[in-house]
Order: structure tokens, then sequence, then C-alpha cells
């Protein structure tokens, strides 16, 4: 009997993504696999039933019950892990830090759950990279919103009715997400200024044509050594705070970015600071969803302080979901091909690989950081 590959219709409100796209079922059932898609599970991304069937799945109105491997965007509501099988395999988001319920149920139901954010940051893990796609589409899109809702325009213009100065964009944090930003608010013709702790990322952001902020602040151990930015003191966030200071009052549009993996986002723009900030300006905090960079940011909201536009966007990759769905699907069978062996998993526990992102497995929450949470 061929296993069985899973793939529902999301249920988390907002999203609009799917786990695997029509183009990659015939990677899958090449392996000797059985793919079953819920009916109606890539719809919103624009993938119809009829895509799926064509290229070897089958559809189905209920999948979680028979899914020996199932793909997923979204971690399992409670409900979803109820209706799971024993013993089966788990690819999804699990949101590990803090979706501490939903982990303990997967222990219980005795399912190997993977969570893509835990993916290790080495070569052979890139194409399974799927923090980094996510948020290249983040990235992207915080600028066509900051673009959208600055009363101003973005590039340099040349008018009979006079001549239009180019909006300055001010991008804190340079990781995936805000070198995306940075590339896409230059090719809107804005000045982009940018600043990061990992000395490394000068040159990236140089070579995008924005400017590097020099704030001659030194961060210690800026980096750890699969390329996140380590946590800093408070009093370095409060020096980084007076330094940047001037670069975010000068700016029509900051998009802060800045993360350290497993913990509360810094707070690097303070009241004060978008007090300082002309009117009409925008924040599309990137942070958000961790916190929020901006102390007045609100997950989810669009506020005004100040007279300063404070946008603090939540699932920004469901919001382009045709490729976000495309590139996650990538992420995701490349791991499941990762796992298997002549269509079964086979999974070495000595590799990094397949040990990184396993949570649970055999009834136990198997990631140190994970369990330390608990
Ligand atoms: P992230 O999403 O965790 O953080 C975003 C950015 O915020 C990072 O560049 C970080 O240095 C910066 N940041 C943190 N605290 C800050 C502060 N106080 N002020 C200013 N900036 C601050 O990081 P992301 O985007 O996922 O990746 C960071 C880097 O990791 C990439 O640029 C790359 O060099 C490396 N990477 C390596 C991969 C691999 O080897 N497979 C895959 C993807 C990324």
């Amino acid at each position: 009997m061929p296993m069985i590959v899973s793939v529902p219709k999301e249920t988390v409100p907002g999203e609009q993504r799917v786990a695997l796209v029509p183009e990659l079922v015939p990677r899958l059932t090449k392996a000797g696999l059985d793919v079953v898609v819920q009916s109606g599970a890539g719809e919103s991304a624009g993938f119809l039933d009829a895509a799926y069937a064509g290229k070897g799945a089958r559809l189905e109105a209920e999948v979680f019950d028979k899914a020996d491997v199932l793909l997923k965007v979204q971690p399992p509501t409670l409900d979803e892990i109820g209706r799971m099988k024993e013993n089966s395999l788990l690819i999804s988001f699990l949101q590990p830090y803090t979706n501490i319920t939903a982990i303990k149920a997967l222990a219980a139901r005795q399912i190997t759950a993977f969570s893509m954010e835990l993916m290790p940051r080495i070569t052979r893990a890139q194409p399974m990279d799927a923090l980094s796609a996510m948020s290249t589409i983040a990235g992207y899109k915080a600028v066509l919103i900051a673009a959208t809702r600055l009363p101003k325009f973005f590039p340099l213009l040349m008018t009979a009715a006079g001549t239009i100065t180019p909006a300055r964009v001010f991008v804190i944090g340079a990781g995936v997400a805000g070198l995306q930003a940075i590339g896409t608010a230059r090719r809107l013709g804005a000045v982009v200024e940018a600043y990061d702790t990992r000395p490394a990322v000068k040159e990236q952001v140089e070579s995008l044509g924005a400017k590097f902020a020099e704030l001659g602040l030194a961060a210690k151990d800026a980096e750890d050594k699969s390329g996140y930015a380590k946590a800093q003191s408070e009093e370095f966030y409060r020096k980084q705070q007076e330094m940047m200071s001037k670069y975010v009052t000068a700016a029509d549009v900051v998009i802060p970015t800045a993360l350290v993996p497993g913990q509360r986002a810094p707070i690097l723009i303070t009241e004060e600071m978008v007090h300082g900030m002309r009117p009409g300006s925008v924040i599309v905090d990137l942070a958000a969803e961790q916190g929020g960079n901006c102390a007045l940011t609100e997950a989810g909201q669009e506020i005004v302080k100040h007279g300063v536009i404070i946008i603090g966007p939540l699932n920004l990759p469901s919001t382009v979901p045709f490729q976000g769905s495309e590139m996650y699907a990538r992420t995701v069978t490349s791991y499941l091909a990762h796992l298997l062996k002549d269509g079964r998993p086979h999974l070495d526990l000595n590799d990094e690989l397949t040990r990184g992102p396993l949570v649970t497995h055999q009834g136990e929450i198997r990631h140190e950081v994970v369990k330390a949470r608990l």
C-alpha cells in the first residue's frame, strides 16, 4: 500500500495559502506516494481541484483521518490534531515556541511533527528554508502597503507642475525581509537607508543601491553560527534608539524587520521617536507578530499616533497566496523527500536536518528549546 500524503484546506481565518501546488504533485507520486488533496484546498491561492486531479492527485472531502503524512501551512488546531492518525507525520509551520498546547496534543497523539520554522540554516537545507521564502513576500508587500498609505509619491518626478522629491525609506534589519524591502523600495524610486546589527550585511545593503546607516555602535557577538542575530543588552538597545532617532525622524517610511529568534522583537522605535516624525509618515512594522519593533504597534491593526500611520500587519505571506503557496510547497516537498526512502519515512535522528525541525516523536517532545519552554 502506498503511503497517503494529504493536504487539507487551511482553516485559520485569513489564511489563503495551501501546502501543495498542482505542479509538485508528480514529484510525490513519482516517489510512490498517494496524494490526496481536500476539495477546495487550493482555491483561495488560485489552484483549482481540476488542476490537482490533472497532475495525479485524488480529491476528497475529509483528509485528516487517512493521512500517513500531512502537509500544512498553519499549525493544526486541537480539533484537527484529534482527527489525525496516530503515528502519522506532520510537516507544517507550528509556532513551536508559543503554541505549547498544540505541541503537547501532537505528542499525546504520537504524531511525528516537524516544524518548518526550525529548519537549520545549513547549505543542504536552503531549498527547505520556508521562513526565508515567506520573508521575501513580507518584505515586498510591506513596501507596497507603505507606498499606498503614504500621502506622497515614492519616485523623483520632474513634471510641468514641479519637481517631486523622492520618498525616504528607512529599513531596520537587513535580513531576508529587509533586503527585499530595500530592493522593492529602490525599484519604486525611493531613497533608502538601512541598518542592521550584523555588520556583514553592509555590503548587501549597498549593492541594492541603499545607504548603510553607520550608527557607531558595536554589537557584541552580533550573529550566531547560523547567521541569526543575537539578543543585545538593554543598554545597547537604548543607545541604538538614540543613534537611530535622526534616521527615523527624517524618513517618510520606516520598515522595521528586526527579529531575534525565539524572543520578543526588540523595541527600537519609541513613542518619542514617532512623535518626532512628520505627520503622514508611515511605519510598517514587520516584527508585529513578535511584539513589534515600534513601541506603539498593535498587531493586526492600523493606527494613527502623533499623525503617524503605524501598521502592524499579520501574515503578509498569505496576501500573495499564489507564489506564497508555490514557494512554501517547494520547501515542504523538498523536506519530505529528505525524510523518505523508497516511499517510506526513514528518520535518521543523527542527521541535523532531520533532528533540527523535529518537535514531537513517539509521544515525546524532542526539541530541547521547545521542551524548555514548557
Ligand atoms: P530574522 O528574520 O531573524 O531577522 C531580521 C533581521 O533583523 C536580521 O538581519 C537581524 O540581524 C536583524 N536584527 C536583529 N536585531 C536587530 C537590531 N537590534 N537592529 C537592527 N537589526 C536587527 O533574520 P533572517 O532575515 O531570517 O536572516 C538573517 C540572515 O541569516 C540572512 O541575512 C542570512 O545572512 C542568513 N541566512 C542564512 C541561510 C542559510 O544559510 N541557509 C538562510 C537564510 C538566511
